[in-house]
C-alpha cells in the first residue's frame, strides 16, 4: 500500500470496535437462551471465556467467502493512490474496455485520478470541468487497453540478473510446503520490472516454483516502484492474514493464490514417481481436511454456547493456508501438463472438495476439455504458452492451436509467460501468436487482461477500462494484436511509468487487427493424431507450379536481398511460374501466356509474397528431439577445460554436429513449415569448446535424402561466457590455440582460423570479454598478417562496443534477437523502444557490422520470421524488409562462411513472411527440383 489515509484507518476500527460489540451482546443472548431452555444448573455451570465474542466472530467468519467489500465501487480514491499524482485525461483513444466479452471498444477519453478511472468513452465537459491541473495525454487514435496481467511469474523471486543469492523460487524442504509465501523472497530490485512494464505489463502473479506438490503461497503484484520500496508496498489486497496485525471481520476475506504442481517437475526433484507425487498431495489435503474438522467441531460448539472444556481455537499456523483452501477461499494455480496428471488432480479435487483456478503450462488439456469439466467446483481455467512446447515430454503434444480449442470447448483460456521463461515484457506476443492461430480477437486480448485478473479474483479492480477500476492503463502504438505492439506510455494506478519514451512509427495496417490465415485443416488434423499431427510436406506432382496473386517478390542478389517484383510497381496482382523447383517467370503481362495446360498446380496466394527462405540459427535443433529428454539427444561434449578428452578420441579432436545430426524433429519440420529451411547447429556444450556447426536441411527425411545436408561443416565454435574455470583462463587456452598450441585435428581447425579461412563462432555475451576478444584479434593479427574471421554471438552487450566491433571487422549474431538481462554478463542490454530509441540491430547496422540473429530454444526456429520482422518494426525505419530478411539469411551465410547461398523460396498467403496475415504455404527448392506443398 502507498498510502493509507488516516481517516479510513479511523473509519475501519470503530467498525471493528462497533462488530465487536454487537458480538459480545448476540453471545449472551444465544447463551442466555441456550442456557434457559436447558437445564438452569447446565447454564450455571458454563463459564463463558473473557474472549467468546471473538471466538464467535471468527468462527462466523469462517464461512465468508472472499471478495471485495459491497461498497467498493463507491470508492473515489484507490489503497494504492500516490498523493501528488495529478489526474490525466487520455484523449482520443481507441478504447478496449474488455466488457461484453471483450467485444466493446469505445472511441473516446479515459480519466484517470486518484489512482482509479474516473470515467471511459464520451466524457462530459462538466466533468472535466472539475479538474483544474488536468495532463493531457493525445492518444491520437491510438489503441488503450488495460494494463496487461501476468496470472504466472517468478519476478522478483527468480530475479535478473540471476545471481546465486537472488533465487527464491523452490524450497526443497519438502513436497507439500503450504506454508510458504512467495512475498518473503521477493527481491525489489528485479532488473525486469521495468523491462515489464515496457512491455504494457503493470500485475503479476509471482508464483513459488514447481520442484514441490505444494510450494507455498502466491502473491499478484503491481510492477510499479513504490515510495516504501518495500516487497510488501507492491502487493495489491494482501490478505487480512498476512503480517497477522490486521483482521477486518467487517469485511469479507481477500483471495489468496496458491501454486501446486505435478507431473515431472515434483516428481524427478525427490527422485520419486507421478504416485509419489499424488500421495503427498493426499497426505496433505487429510491433515487440513482434519485441522478443518478440529475447527468446524469447536465452532460448531461455540456456536451453541458449549463453552465447558472447549478452550482455544484450533489454529494451526503450517496448515492454516490449505485449510482455507478447503474453505473455497483460495485460488490454486496449478503447474500440470498431461492427461495423467490433469486426472490425478481432478480426482484429488473431488476427493477433497476444493477447486482449482487454472491449470498452467497444461499443454494437453486441449486434448481433454471434458476431463477438466469433472474438476470440483469452478471449472478451471487454462494458462498457456503461445508456441513454446515440445522441452520436455509432459509438453510434447503442445500445440499453436490449443487455445482456440480450449475456447471453443468453452474454457476460459489465459496467457501466461513463466517468467523469466518467457521475458514478460512480450506477453503480449502470446496473445498475438494464439490470435495468429485462432483464438478469436476479444478472447486474445481477453487472455492477458480482463481473463486472467477475473480468474484471480481480483476482476472488481484490474483487468477492465471502467470506472472505479484501479488506473492501470497501456497507451500503444499499433493494435494490440499486430506484431510488434509497444506501449508508447504505461500508467500504473494512474502514474505514467514511461518518462521519455521513445515510439516507432508503425505501417499503417498494424493499427488493425490482423486478418488471420486460415489453420482449421491443422486444427483436425492435431485432434486426429493425438497433438501429433504429421508435419512432413507433400511434393508437388506436376513440374510446372504456378503462384497467382502474388503480391511482392522477394530475391537474393548475391550477398544482398532485393525486392524484385511488387504490385505497387506492377499495378495488378502478380504471377510466378515455378518449373522444377525454378523462376521461370514472374510479373503479370509477361506470364500471361504461359501454356496453361493439365499438368500444373496452381496456388493462389491472395495477396501473398515469396521470399528467401531462412536460416534457424542456434539452439539444439536437428541434435534434439526433446531437450529435457537425454535418450532422444545427441547430448553434450566434453570440456577440455574441465579434465583430458577420452583416450579413443585421439590428440586434438574435432566434435563436429554433422555427425550427430536427427532428422524430421518436430521442431525442426515447424521450422520448415514456417519459412526456416535451413538450420545451422553446432555440438551441444556447455563448456569452452563446442566444435564445428553443420548447415542441414529442417524438411529433409533423413541423412542421406536429397540435399539434407547443405555444408557438412560450417563454422568453429567455442564460449567465453562461464567463469568456470576462469574467463583468463579461457581466453589463455584461445589465445594458446590460435598461436598453434594444439596438434591433430583441432590443431589444423585453429591453423584455418589463424590463416583467416575458416569463421570462429565465440558465444559471448559481456562487452568486456568482447573488448578483451578485439585485442586477442588484433595481436593474432599482426602475427598472421592477415583478417581473423571473429563472430561474436550472444552479444546482448555488444551495443556498448558498436564502433569497436565495427572497425574490428567482427560479426555478431544477437542471441536472442530481443535481449533479457539473464545473467550478470549479459546485464547491459539496449531494451529498444519504448525504453530506448534503438535496439540493438540498429544500433550495430549503424556502425556497419553485419549482424544475424539467432534463437536460444530449439521450439522457436518457428518464429525467426517473426523475430526478424519486428527487429525491423522496432528500428523506426533503419532496416527495410530487405534488411530484416537479411538478418536470417545473406548475413548468417557471410558470418558462418557458407560456402554457396541457400536457394529455397518460401511462399506465403494471405500476407508476407513479416506479419501475422501470411501462412507458409509452400517451399521452392531450385536445389532439390521441386515445390513442397505444406
Ligand atoms: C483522433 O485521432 C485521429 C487519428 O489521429 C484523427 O484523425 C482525429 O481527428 C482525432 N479526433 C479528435 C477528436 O481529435
Ligand atoms: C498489516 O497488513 C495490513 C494490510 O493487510 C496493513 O494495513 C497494516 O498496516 C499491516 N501492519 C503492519 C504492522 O505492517
Ligand atoms: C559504413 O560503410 C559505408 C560504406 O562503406 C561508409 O560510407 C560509412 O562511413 C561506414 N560507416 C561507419 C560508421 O563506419
Amino acid at each position: 500500500m502507498d498510502k493509507v489515509l488516516p481517516q479510513r484507518q479511523g473509519a475501519t476500527r470503530s467498525t471493528i470496535f462497533r462488530s465487536l460489540l454487537a458480538s459480545v451482546l448476540l453471545t449472551i443472548v444465544v447463551v442466555t437462551s441456550l442456557g434457559l431452555s436447558i437445564e438452569h444448573t447446565s447454564f450455571a455451570r458454563t463459564k463463558v471465556p473473557i474472549n467468546a465474542a471473538h471466538i464467535v466472530q471468527q468462527c462466523r467468519a469462517l464461512h465468508i467467502l472472499p471478495g471485495p467489500p459491497k461498497n467498493f465501487h463507491q470508492r473515489s480514491e484507490s489503497d494504492r493512490f500516490v498523493s501528488g499524482t495529478p489526474p490525466t485525461l487520455i484523449r482520443n483513444a481507441t478504447i478496449w474496455t474488455g466488457r461484453v466479452s471483450g467485444h466493446e471498444v469505445l472511441i473516446g477519453d479515459v480519466l484517470v485520478d486518484k489512482g482509479i478511472i474516473q470515467d471511459v468513452g464520451k466524457i462530459k465537459e462538466s466533468v472535466l470541468k472539475a479538474y483544474k491541473d488536468l495532463a493531457i495525454v493525445d492518444a491520437g487514435g491510438a489503441w488503450v487497453t488495460p494494463g496487461i496481467v501476468d496470472i504466472h511469474s517468478h519476478l522478483g523471486v527468480d530475479s535478473a540478473p540471476e545471481l546465486k543469492g537472488a533465487s527464491d523460487t523452490n524450497s526443497l524442504k519438502g513436497l507439500v510446503l503450504p506454508w510458504l509465501r512467495s512475498l518473503d523472497g521477493l527481491n525489489t530490485h528485479d532488473d525486469a520490472y521495468r523491462l515489464s512494464i515496457s512491455g504494457g505489463v503493470t500485475t503479476a502473479n509471482v508464483l513459488p516454483g514447481s520442484a514441490d506438490a505444494i510450494g507455498g503461497q502466491a502473491f499478484t503484484i503491481k510492477l510499479r516502484p513504490t515510495k516504501e520500496r518495500s516487497s510488501s508496498a507492491m502487493v495489491i489486497e494482501p490478505p487480512y492474514t498476512l503480517n497477522g496485525t490486521f483482521v477486518d471481520p467487517s469485511l469479507p476475506p481477500r483471495w489468496r493464490q496458491m501454486k501446486h504442481a505435478c507431473g515431472e517437475n515434483p516428481s524427478r526433484v525427490y527422485s520419486g514417481t507421478r504416485m509419489d507425487t499424488i500421495w503427498a498431495f493426499r497426505q496433505g489435503y487429510d491433515k487440513a481436511r482434519e485441522v478443518k474438522a478440529t475447527q468446524d467441531t469447536y465452532c460448531a460448539k461455540a456456536l451453541r454456547g458449549e463453552w465447558n472444556g472447549l478452550g482455544d481455537f484450533p489454529e494451526n499456523l503450517q496448515w492454516e493456508a490449505l485449510v482455507d483452501v478447503l474453505r473455497g477461499r483460495v485460488k490454486i494455480h496449478n503447474h500440470c501438463y498431461e492427461a495423467v496428471d490433469l486426472d490425478g488432480i481432478v480426482r484429488l479435487t473431488n476427493e477433497f472438495k476444493f477447486s482449482i483456478a487454472a491449470f498452467h503450462h497444461a499443454h494437453e488439456t486441449y486434448l481433454v476439455p471434458d476431463l477438466l469439466k469433472k474438476a470440483y467446483g469452478t471449472t478451471p481455467a487454462v494458462a498457456l504458452f503461445a508456441t513454446n512446447a515440445r522441452y520436455k515430454r509432459e509438453a510434447y503434444r503442445g500445440s499453436e492451436y490449443a487455445p482456440r480449442i480450449l475456447a471453443e470447448n468453452g474454457l476460459k483460456v489465459i496467457l501466461k509467460s513463466d517468467h523469466p521463461v518467457l521475458n514478460s515484457r512480450h506477453l503480449l506476443y502470446e496473445a498475438q501468436q494464439a490470435h495468429y492461430y485462432g483464438l478469436p480477437a476479444n478472447l486474445a486480448i481477453a487472455s492477458v487482461t480482463s481473463t486472467p485478473a477475473t480468474v484471480l479474483g481480483y476482476d472488481h479492480r484490474i483487468g477492465f477500462l471502467k470506472p472505479g477500476y484501479d488506473a492501470d492503463v497501456v497507451v500503444w502504438d499499433s493494435h494490440p494484436l499486430a506484431l510488434g505492439a509497444a506501449p508508447k506510455q504505461v500508467f500504473i494506478d494512474g502514474i505514467a511509468q514511461l518518462e521519455d519514451p521513445h515510439v516507432s512509427k508503425k505501417p499503417e495496417q498494424f493499427q488493425h487487427a490482423p486478418k488471420t490465415p486460415d489453420f482449421s485443416k491443422e486444427i483436425k488434423e492435431t485432434l486426429k493424431y493425438d497433438g501429433l499431427p504429421p508435419l512432413e510436406a507433400k511434393k508437388a506432382n506436376t513440374d510446372v507450379v504456378i503462384f497467382k496473386n502474388v503480391d511482392s517478390v522477394f530475391l537474393k542478389k548475391g550477398s544482398v536481398i532485393e525486392e524484385a517484383f511488387s504490385v505497387a510497381e506492377g499495378g495488378s496482382s502478380g504471377v510466378v511460374i515455378v518449373e522444377r523447383g525454378k523462376i521461370v517467370c514472374m510479373g503479370t503481362s509477361p506470364c500471361s501466356n504461359f501454356p496453361d495446360d493439365r499438368n500444373v498446380h496452381t496456388i493462389d496466394l491472395e495477396g501473398g509474397s515469396i521470399s528467401p527462405s531462412l536460416i534457424s540459427y542456434g539452439s539444439h535443433l536437428g541434435l534434439h528431439h526433446i531437450d529435457g529428454e537425454s535418450t532422444t539427444n545427441d547430448g553434450k561434449v566434453y570440456n577440455p577445460l574441465k579434465g583430458d578428452p577420452p583416450s579413443v578420441l585421439g590428440v586434438g579432436p574435432v566434435i563436429r554436429a554433422v555427425d550427430g545430426l536427427q532428422f524430421a524433429t518436430r521442431d525442426a519440420l515447424l521450422g520448415y513449415r514456417s519459412g526456416a529451411t535451413v538450420g545451422v547447429t553446432a555440438p551441444s556444450s556447455s563448456g569452452f569448446l563446442a566444435g564445428l556447426s553443420t548447415a542441414f536441411n529442417t524438411g529433409s527425411p533423413h541423412k542421406l535424402a536429397s540435399s539434407a545436408v547443405l555444408q557438412d561443416d560450417v563454422a568453429l565454435h567455442i564460449s567465453i561466457d562461464s567463469s568456470s574455470p576462469s574467463v583468463s583462463t579461457h581466453i589463455a587456452a584461445l589465445r594458446n590455440l590460435l598461436k598453434g598450441g594444439e596438434e591433430g585435428a583441432l590443431g589444423e581447425l585453429f591453423k584455418q582460423v589463424f590463416e583467416g579461412t575458416l569463421p570462429l563462432v565465440i558465444n559471448v555475451q559481456s562487452a568486456d570479454i568482447m573488448a578483451t576478444l578485439i585485442n586477442l584479434k588484433k595481436e593474432i593479427e599482426e602475427l598472421s598478417g592477415t583478417d581473423l574471421q571473429f563472430v561474436f554471438e550472444g552479444a546482448n552487450e555488444a551495443h556498448l562496443l558498436a564502433k569497436e566491433i565495427g572497425e574490428a571487422g567482427v560479426g555478431v549474431i544477437l542471441n536472442p534477437s530481443r535481449p533479457f538481462p539473464g545473467t550478470w554478463k549479459s546485464r547491459r542490454i539496449l531494451p529498444g523502444p519504448p525504453l530506448t530509441q534503438q535496439n540493438a540491430v540498429a544500433a550495430l547496422i549503424a556502425h556497419n557490422v553485419t549482424v544475424g540473429i539467432g534463437i536460444e530454444e530449439q521450439w522457436s526456429s518457428r518464429n525467426i520470421r517473426f523475430d526478424i520482422a519486428w527487429a525491423a518494426l522496432e528500428a523506426n525505419g533503419a532496416l527495410s524488409k530487405s534488411d530484416a530478411i537479411a538478418l536470417a539469411s545473406v548475413n548468417l551465410e557471410r558470418l558462418l562462411g557458407f560456402r554457396r547461398s541457400v536457394t529455397d523460396l518460401v511462399a506465403t498467403k494471405g500476407g508476407s513472411l513479416f506479419d501475422f496475415e501470411g501462412k507458409v504455404v509452400s517451399v521452392i527448392s531450385p536445389e532439390r527440383g521441386v515445390v513442397d506443398l505444406i
